[in-house]
């Protein structure tokens, strides 16, 4: 089966440097499909010479996140993973999706696993939170519970990047909320995912194959010059 990996996007100094690097893991995966969701009102032309360079299929959709979510902790990457949803909905019928962030770092193993998951699949996500790491509790090959550092109430407290799901369960009612950090969670509580159709991978969630490395925080540089002047340099004040 295809995997169809959907990456949600905005512009910064990191976002080439990041999708550089994922593009080059992707690179290395066979029949992948990549769906870079825009945060922008336009796809991007920095994101598009990215996707072209990479020789992989791929779809550029943008859908900019609504003015009134632009306040502190608001939900990240929301609309625009819910127009790649939309996309898929109205396009594919059969293969797997896999939420991957920008930040997240992905073994290439993790890709051969997802790619037979049959209804819903689950693994470990490293450096999540308090507890480092948080990942699905597995018993006799069956997951029993989460552990996971924010619980929050939360049927399934896992990452985005902690599951995979069967394109053939997706349908129109499936929707991911406005909700900061209830995103993946109330997204499979809209799929009516049940505690015993999740599989286990990565040898019963017992290896890490995909973490949240995340960037540092780049801070504008101070320049004592005028960099306007020197059309080699990059215009940091474009971000
Ligand atoms: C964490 C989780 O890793 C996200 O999957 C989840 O959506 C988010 O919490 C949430 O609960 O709101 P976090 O690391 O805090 O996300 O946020 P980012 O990594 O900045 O954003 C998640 C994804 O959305 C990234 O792929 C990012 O590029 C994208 N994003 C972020 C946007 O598309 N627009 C934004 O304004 C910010
Ligand atoms: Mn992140």
């Amino acid at each position: 089966k295809t995997i169809y990996f959907v990456t949600p996007t905005y512009p910064r100094p990191q976002q080439v440097p990041e999708l550089t690097r994922l593009a080059h893991t992707l690179m290395h995966v066979p029949r992948i499909h990549w769906i870079v969701a825009d945060d922008q009102p336009t796809c991007s032309d920095q994101v598009s010479t990215i996707l072209k360079r990479s020789g992989l299929p791929y779809t550029h959709i943008s859908s900019p996140k609504p003015y009134i979510y632009k306040y502190a902790n608001f939900p990240r990457g929301v609309a625009n993973r819910r127009a790649a949803l939309n996309w898929l909905l109205d396009n594919v019928s059969e293969g797997v999706l896999y939420f991957g962030d920008d930040d997240n770092t992905v073994d290439l193993q993790l890709f051969e696993e997802i790619r037979h998951t049959k209804r819903v699949s689950m693994f470990p996500v490293g450096l999540i939170g308090g507890y480092g790491v948080s990942s699905p509790i597995v018993k006799n090959g069956k997951i029993v519970g989460f552990f996971d550092s924010w619980p929050a109430s939360r049927t399934f407290p896992v990452d985005m990047a902690g599951f995979a799901v069967n394109i053939e369960i997706l349908n129109p009612s499936a929707t991911m909320p406005f909700i900061a950090g209830h995103e993946e969670d109330k997204f499979l509580v809209s799929l009516g995912v049940k505690l015993e159709d999740i599989e286990p991978l990565a040898e019963n969630c017992s290896k890490v194959l995909v973490w949240h490395t995340r960037t540092e925080k780049f801070k504008k540089p101070t320049l004592k010059i005028n960099i306007d002047k020197l059309d080699n340099l990059p215009k940091y004040q474009h971000f």
